[in-house]
This record gives C-alpha cells, sequence and structure tokens, in this order.
C-alpha cells in the first residue's frame, strides 16, 4: 500500500496498517469550487479509484461547506457541483462502487453541526493550525465568517453521520480530523457509549503536487493548474510554461532535480522508473536539455489525460442522467446520515416522540 496512516493525536491510537475489507467505510469529498486538476488526481482521485473496490466508499460534493468562504458567489459553487460529478465519472470512479452525493441535500448535515458546536470552544477552533493559516492567507483577520471559523464541525459532522473509520485526505486536513475525533470522543463520553465512531487519515505518499510555475502547491486561485479536462493544445502549452531548474541554462550544464516540477512530475505519472532514473543521471550529469525531459513528460500527460477528456466529454453529453445519479447517492446517503442523527439526538434528550 502506498499511504502512510495517522490516527488522531496519541500515539497508542496510531496504527501502521491500513485495514482492507468492505465494513469499512470510507467518507472523503472535495468542495465544488472549480474543475479538478492532476493535484486532485495525484493527492485523492487515483486513490479512490482503487478505494472503491476495497471500501464502501462515500464521496461528498462539499457545496455548503464551500459557501462558508464563497457566499458572495453561490453560482459557482452550485455549477462546480455537477462539474466535479463528472470528473469523478472521468476518472473511473462508478456510480455503482461509489455512492456520490450531495453535501447541502442532507440537513441532518447541518443538524448535528449545530449540536456539535457545543462540544468545541472558539479558542479551539482559531487554534486549528488549517483553519488559523486559511485565515493568513485569506487576510481574514477578525472579519472570517462564524460559518468559516467552524466548518471544522460541519466536517465533523459529515464524517460521524456515516460513522466513517477511514478519511482520506491531504495533509492539510489532519487537523480536521483530530478535531473531529475530539468531538467523537467528547460525545461518546457525554452519551456513555460509544455511538460516534473515531476516524483515521489515509494520507497519500504524494500528497500534493506543485503548481506548473513550481510554487508549493497546485491550485486554481494561484492559475498554476493542468485541468482533468484540459485539452491537448492546453496541456501542451502547460508543459511548455513548466517551471524547471533555473541554473540549468546551457544544455551541457549539470541540471537539478530537486524543485524542478518536470521531474516531480514525472516521478508522479511515469510507469517507466527506470527509464527515468536513466533520464534523470543524465541530466544531473549535463547535456541533457529541458525540451527531452518536457517532451517525456508531454506524452506521458497527454495519453494519461486523453482517455479522462473523453469520457468526461460522453458523460456531459447527458447531464440529466449526472443529476439522477446524484439524486440516487443523495437519497443512499441520507437514509446513514438520518439514522445516526436519531441516535445522537435521543443520547442528548432531544427525542420527544
Ligand atoms: N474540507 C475538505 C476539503 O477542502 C472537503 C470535505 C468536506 C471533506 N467534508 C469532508 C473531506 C469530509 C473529507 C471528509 O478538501
Amino acid at each position: 500500500m502506498n499511504e502512510q496512516n495517522t490516527q488522531s493525536n496519541t500515539a497508542s491510537s496510531a496504527s501502521n496498517t491500513v485495514p482492507s475489507d468492505k465494513n469499512h467505510l470510507i467518507l472523503t469529498g472535495d468542495r465544488p469550487t472549480g474543475p479538478l486538476h492532476l493535484g486532485h488526481f495525484v493527492g485523492s482521485l487515483r486513490n479512490r479509484v482503487k478505494y472503491q473496490h476495497q471500501y464502501q466508499q462515500f464521496i461528498m460534493l462539499a457545496d455548503a461547506q464551500a459557501l462558508t468562504d464563497n457566499m458572495d458567489d453561490p453560482a459557482k459553487v452550485h455549477n462546480n457541483v455537477l462539474e466535479v460529478a463528472l470528473d469523478y465519472l472521468a476518472v473511473g470512479i462508478d456510480p455503482a462502487q461509489s455512492t456520490i452525493f450531495i453535501q447541502s441535500q442532507i440537513p441532518e448535515l447541518t443538524e448535528l453541526t449545530f449540536y456539535y458546536l457545543n462540544l468545541v470552544t472558539v479558542a479551539r477552533l482559531e487554534r486549528n493550525p488549517t483553519i488559523k493559516q486559511e485565515i493568513l492567507l485569506r487576510n481574514f483577520e477578525r472579519d472570517i465568517p462564524a460559518g468559516f471559523l467552524t466548518y471544522p464541525v460541519s466536517q465533523a459532522a459529515d464524517i460521524t453521520a456515516f460513522k466513517a473509520s477511514l478519511v482520506p485526505v491531504g495533509e492539510d486536513q489532519i487537523p480536521m480530523i483530530e478535531q473531529t475525533n475530539e468531538i467523537v470522543r467528547r460525545f461518546n463520553r457525554l452519551a456513555k457509549r460509544d455511538i460516534l465512531v473515531e476516524a483515521q487519515a489515509l494520507v497519500p505518499e504524494i500528497g500534493r503536487l506543485p503548481g506548473i510555475d513550481g510554487k508549493a502547491k497546485m491550485s486554481k486561485s494561484l492559475g498554476n493548474t493542468i485541468n482533468l479536462g484540459a485539452t491537448a493544445a492546453e496541456i501542451k502549452a502547460a508543459v511548455k510554461m513548466i517551471y524547471t531548474d533555473p541554473l540549468h541554462l546551457r544544455v551541457e550544464d549539470p541540471g537539478h532535480l530537486e524543485g524542478n516540477v518536470a521531474f516531480i512530475y514525472l516521478d508522479a505519472f511515469d510507469t517507466d522508473q527506470e527509464g527515468l532514473q536513466v533520464m534523470k543521471d543524465h541530466y544531473v550529469r549535463g547535456g541533457l536539455g529541458d525540451g527531452m525531459v518536457k517532451k517525456r513528460l508531454e506524452g506521458i500527460l497527454q495519453d494519461m489525460l486523453a482517455p479522462i477528456r473523453e469520457r468526461r466529454q460522453e458523460f456531459e453529453k447527458d447531464r440529466g442522467q449526472v443529476l439522477q445519479m446524484l439524486k440516487q447517492g443523495t437519497e443512499k446517503a441520507r437514509e446513514i446520515a438520518a439514522r445516526t442523527t436519531d441516535e445522537v439526538k435521543a443520547a442528548i434528550g432531544l427525542k420527544h416522540f
């Protein structure tokens, strides 16, 4: 298995084995704010295609969470629900194997959030490292939307509603899992029995792909992505622009691999790692131009993305059918979330009839 796993925040609860059977439920999801790109592919999508055969997998379009910092543009979030669903189908996530659903259509998730909010303090939310960093990044300071500050609690609701034991996420989301598990423990103590289930984060080995400009993260807002639906011409143009080694001025100069995005992408996508090693050695020795490296990379990306693009175009022809699939997935997911919500409400005295 090529993923490390981390669990909660105590050494004693950490484990080095990833369980693999259909009793384990995976919950994962994305904020639908734009088209998915190679960073998503490496960080999550390609694992989901694999996981769907090993576990019960639920994949959530987190539109309600996306609004916590996009309330000024709800149409963007609305439209991207279907776009991201198309990306899922295009990469091979199979609705017969994975349940794909829309967060906002399950009111129980909002309901659970409201109760869980009483199990965390504002101080704890402000200490969440991911939230802290995002506040800085977005210049929110004290003007942070309350919904944004509390989205880790909403995420705890998502995860616990399904009693998910495994949550595949990028490294930056680990604090969310830790906070979820704190809520789980606090709730179970209150309920005097283990109603909610602690979750384990599954972090991919190559968790983060740099942008084509060499910045640490590929991200739509940085404008340094290669989208999964990119045309052949877009892929070609992006590869041309990829950041390599600024010290590698002449072909005969020795090149550097560290921070060299062309090689980082080759590490992630080249299936001929032996051939790649030969190319790396040559590059480091000197005498190999960036053009040759980029040519190899472009070929690999074109071959990898062409079938994804074609499948996407096929599914795009019948958006009604995609919506129908989402509706069915959401109905199935809601049944599970409603069952957990009933248990939670009963445990905290919110059941009267
Ligand atoms: N916060 C996640 C992200 O930004 C999306 C998300 C929402 C999620 N709820 C979740 C991921 C529950 C895993 C489990 O990518």
